[in-house]
């Protein structure tokens, strides 16, 4: 099939690349034209494991191309995606200008019946909107171009995107005309080969899934963060509460790690922007109200936290371990590590900071900002630090060499953001350990 995707972020580009390796031909179309720059050198705008080698190979079998130019982009394609960004307006609502400005030059440009479908995270109610901004369009040009919207949001991980794409769980799509139903089926034929993934409904309701699933999961988190508080106070193990509660199949191990609070481009954003469409309605969301609030709290506290421990020394040094919001990406949207960093430098704290992937990123978000240093190893963190804090749990940080640890920095004190380590081990070794919700009270601020 001929297919357009519009916006070539963590969700487009690797929407555009599997559709292409499966053998549909795929044309993305982005307005930023630095990173079509880089892709037509080849070089990913992003990180994502496994991405560039399909891009790479798409793009020199002619099945995957990528243009600024809508008329080019669009002309031919039977079905469009969305996968333009949707950030939070100031009231935390989603912001749908980028939807509607893609969708209204689809609708300008296009040469044949198609398929328009959101593949962006978008409120409730925004098929219909997206559906107005066409038709306007459709008859100002005149003819008889007929433009279906339909909703298809996106559950790819960053990090394992690849991999959750061409193997999805579900593919939830809403449509509002029986007939677009064998489109999706034709679409997604070649990643339905051993079941059928398909969930059909209606476009409002698949609009809300996606939000919902999102909310779920940070639901999960918040309340893990909450139980930990409770067991930092009576001295319980939240990792033991973790396996004891994740044992029960009706609630299942998944995402219930207590940590720094949650972060990224998606669970913030579509929490806040399914609380604003609840108030909207007239029907406050009071427990995604605690989601949020119990999160920002969470980040807050660490942050705080760390830099009262440091308040005795002269001249505080922390090194840190994990900058991007999960392992596996380069992701710094609304990562826990940018309060932490934030509330560290206002208060003189000097940091050495080191990510496998986000350097790059995080240059740009403190360009020659005095009192961080990106280094190029964990290791090299750590001389002259009087802390050490993890924030991300990327592998390369779950098994260090503590006696070369020791050897390098002379601070004893641990801020464990993801519960990598063992208290006790730790304890003997003579660190002050302090991680989340295992029976050792942070210091009162
Ligand atoms: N990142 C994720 O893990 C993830 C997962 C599921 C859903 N989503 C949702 O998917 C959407 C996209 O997210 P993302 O992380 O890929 O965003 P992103 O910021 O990485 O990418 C968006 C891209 O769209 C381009 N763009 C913006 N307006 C445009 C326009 N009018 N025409 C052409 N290109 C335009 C931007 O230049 C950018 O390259 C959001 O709604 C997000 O909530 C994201």
């Amino acid at each position: 099939m001929n297919i357009t995707v519009i916006g070539t972020g963590y969700v487009g580009l690797v929407t555009a690349a599997c559709l292409a390796e499966v053998g549909h031909h795929v044309c993305g179309i982005d307005c930023d034209q630095h990173k079509l720059d880089k892709l037509a050198e080849g070089i990913m705008p992003i990180h994502e494991p496994g991405l560039e080698a399909i891009v790479c190979r798409n793009m020199q079998a002619g099945h995957l191309s990528f243009t600024s130019d809508y008329a080019a982009g669009v002309a031919s394609a039977e079905v469009v995606f969305l996968a333009v960004g949707t950030p939070p307006d100031e009231d935390g609502s989603a912001d749908l200008s980028h939807v509607l400005a893609a969708a209204k030059e689809t609708a300008r440009y296009v040469q044949r019946d198609c398929l328009l479908v959101t593949k962006s995270t978008v409120p409730v109610g925004t098929g219909e909107k997206v559906e107005a901004v066409v038709a306007e369009v459709l008859a100002s040009r005149g003819g008889s171009l007929c433009i279906h919207v339909a909703s298809n949001p996106e559950f790819l991980r960053e990090g394992q995107a690849v991999n959750d794409f061409l193997k999805p769980d579900r593919i939830i799509v809403g449509i509002e005309h029986a007939g677009d139903a064998a489109i999706f089926r034709r679409l997604y034929a070649p990643f339905n080969r051993n079941r059928d993934r398909l969930v059909l409904m209606d476009r409002k309701s698949a609009e809300i899934t996606k939000y919902a699933a999102n909310a779920m999961l940070a639901t999960r988190i918040s309340f893990m963060n909450e139980i930990g508080r409770l067991c930092d106070r009576v001295g319980a193990d939240v990792e033991a509460v973790r396996i004891g509660l994740g044992s029960d199949p009706r609630i299942g191990p998944h995402f219930l790690y207590a940590g720094v609070g949650y972060g990224g481009s998606c669970f913030p954003k579509d929490v806040k922007a399914l609380r604003a469409t609840g108030l909207e309605y007239g029907e406050p969301l009071q427990v995604i109200d605690a989601v949020h609030e119990v999160n920002e709290q969470q980040r807050l506290r660490f942050a705080r936290q760390v830099r009262d421990s440091l308040a005795a020394c002269e001249r505080p040094r922390v090194a840190l371990w994990g900058l991007a919001f999960k392992p596996g990406t380069d992701d710094m949207r609304e990562a826990p590590s940018r309060l932490l960093v934030d509330t560290l430098l206002q208060q003189g704290v000097s940091i050495r900071a080191y990510d496998p992937a986000a350097m790059d990123v995080c240059r740009a978000i403190w360009p020659d900002q005095p009192g961080i240093e990106f280094m190029h190893s964990p290791e090299s963190c750590l001389p002259g630090a009087d802390a050490l804090v993890v924030v991300t749990e990327w592998l390369c940080f779950r098994e260090p060499d503590w006696p070369e640890v020791e050897r390098l920095m002379p601070g004893r004190i641990l801020f464990d953001g993801r519960n990598l380590y063992d208290p006790e081990l730790m304890r003997q070794r003579g660190w002050q350990h302090y991680c989340i919700g295992r029976g050792r009270p942070y210091p009162e601020t």
